[in-house]
């Protein structure tokens, strides 16, 4: 057994003990029905929208009586904290040196939302010890009971980072908007994604388009690419979110514009994908999706 092979069995036996510690709770009733989804937002081009769609889809499941922890894994300079107007202390990267616990670092958002702020931290993943990487994982396992929902903000590309977080997610939302150059970058992540790590199940949301019939055939473009040069690989429509004025004024206002204008169309577009991706998700294998699956398909993936 090589070094690696070692790292990834104790990360296995380490995982192994988490689940059963959540099961127990779970059977003990402390969050029956419960499980905690990953849902991670993503995209091929940057600046399509994912941040803004994080914090809105993000109150818009509070709103509908879910507990929602934003992870914003983007480095990029447009981040969570802007649309939520909120100035994080610290980061992932003081929980990783072991200074602080994970629920020390997480800020409030609006509507009672939860943030685990972004860091650099993150784009060092794959180079942390396995102490560090088991370490994050049991101070996961605490917070899994106090969420249904996380949603993850990638940031774009095909970086490792990326492609992790997606890998590790249970559902994945690819946004992309009209522009050749995003349908061209989402299907070079699709491909990345799916060659590599075998990961065929993808959403499609189209953002920043005239009308709903704009949406729709940009997606059956897009897939129809995929279906002749990616065989096997599954996209879903996941429904667009219509460009928007008031978007662009709720952001200068640091708010989501499900706040700042709850009657404004986007708004509108964000609930009814907040509605669909419920939907969604409580269709799929609860055994597939929390938290905890999450970390550990992250940490196995980059031991
Ligand atoms: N539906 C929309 N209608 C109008 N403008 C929009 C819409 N969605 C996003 N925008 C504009 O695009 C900008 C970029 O959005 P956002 O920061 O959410 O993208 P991003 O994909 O997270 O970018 P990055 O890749 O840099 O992290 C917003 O500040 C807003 O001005
Ligand atoms: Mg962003």
């Amino acid at each position: 057994m090589d070094q690696a092979e070692r790292l990834r069995e104790m990360v296995r036996k380490e995982s192994h003990k988490i689940a059963e510690t959540v099961t127990n709770k779970e059977i003990s009733g402390q969050k029956s029905g419960r499980a905690p989804w990953v849902i991670s937002i993503t995209s091929g081009k940057g600046g399509v929208g994912k941040t803004n769609i994080v914090g809105n889809l993000a109150v818009s499941f509070q709103r509908k009586g879910k507990n929602v922890l934003v992870f914003d894994a983007d480095l990029g300079l447009a981040n969570i904290d802007i649309i939520f107007g909120i100035h994080p202390k610290d980061n992932i990267d003081a929980v990783i040196r072991g200074e602080k616990r994970l629920s020390e670092i997480i800020v409030q958002g609006p509507e009672g939302v939860s943030v685990i702020p972004a860091s650099s931290g993150i784009e060092e993943m794959a180079n942390l010890t396995e102490g560090q990487k088991l370490h994050l994982l049991s101070e996961f396992d605490d917070l899994t009971h106090r969420f249904d929902i996380m949603l993850v903000d990638t940031g774009a590309g095909i970086s490792s980072n990326v492609v992790y977080f997606n890998m590790a997610a249970q559902k994945r939302v690819v946004v992309v908007t009209p522009e050749p150059t995003s349908i061209t970058d989402a299907y070079a992540l699709l491909k990345v994604m799916f060659n590599q790590y075998k990961t065929k199940e993808f959403s499609i949301l189209m953002n920043m388009v005239k009308n709903e019939n704009e949406g729709k055939s940009v997606f059956k473009k897009l897939s129809q690419v995929a279906d002749k040069f990616l065989k096997g690989v599954c996209l879903d429509y996941a429904g667009c979110i219509l460009w928007d004025e008031y978007l662009k004024q709720a952001v200068v206002k640091r708010q989501p514009v499900v706040c700042a204008y709850p009657r404004a169309v986007a708004s509108q577009n964000m609930g009814t994908l907040a509605d669909r991706l419920l939907r969604s998700v409580a269709e799929s294998d609860p055994a597939d999706g929390n938290i905890k699956f999450f970390w550990r398909r992250l940490v196995e993936e980059t031991v």
